[in-house]
């Protein structure tokens, strides 16, 4: 199991990539679009830090944003073959929010997981 990226809602994506450039040294690794969102990826380690601006009100991170405000969206752990993680999942009865995988922002299939299976907690998982 490896923590693959944390993913943070934000409204304001140059102060939020300018924060994290200030306060903990962080780099911008990529950027990505798709209708839904604007996306930086900032290097921590092992890991990434995925800042989120939402491009429309009625997407699941604009709903997220008007409802709770910025802040820690979904974590992300790192699958060696997607499909066969989610076999996995719905054999231990895990509710799926995508139950085919699909390509997320990093390029690469990705699949998210009903934070109310999962302690309350968004959870993707990254075909990596
Ligand atoms: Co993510």
């Amino acid at each position: 199991m490896r923590l693959h990226h944390v993913g943070v809602a934000v409204d304001d994506l140059d102060g939020a990539i300018e924060m994290y450039e200030n306060v903990f040294g962080a780099k911008v690794t990529h950027r990505a679009s798709n209708d839904e969102l604007d996306a930086a990826f900032l290097s921590a380690g092992d890991s990434e830090v995925e800042l989120l601006r939402p491009r429309r009100e009625d997407t699941p991170v604009g709903k997220f944003l008007a409802r709770r405000g910025p802040g820690l969206h979904h974590i992300a752990f790192a699958v060696p073959n997607i499909r066969q993680a989610l076999t996995d999942a719905r054999a231990r009865g895990l509710e799926l929010i995508d139950h085919e995988p699909r390509i997320g922002l990093h390029g690469v299939p990705i699949a998210f997981i009903h934070p109310g299976s999962v302690g309350g907690v968004l959870t993707e998982l990254v075909e990596s």
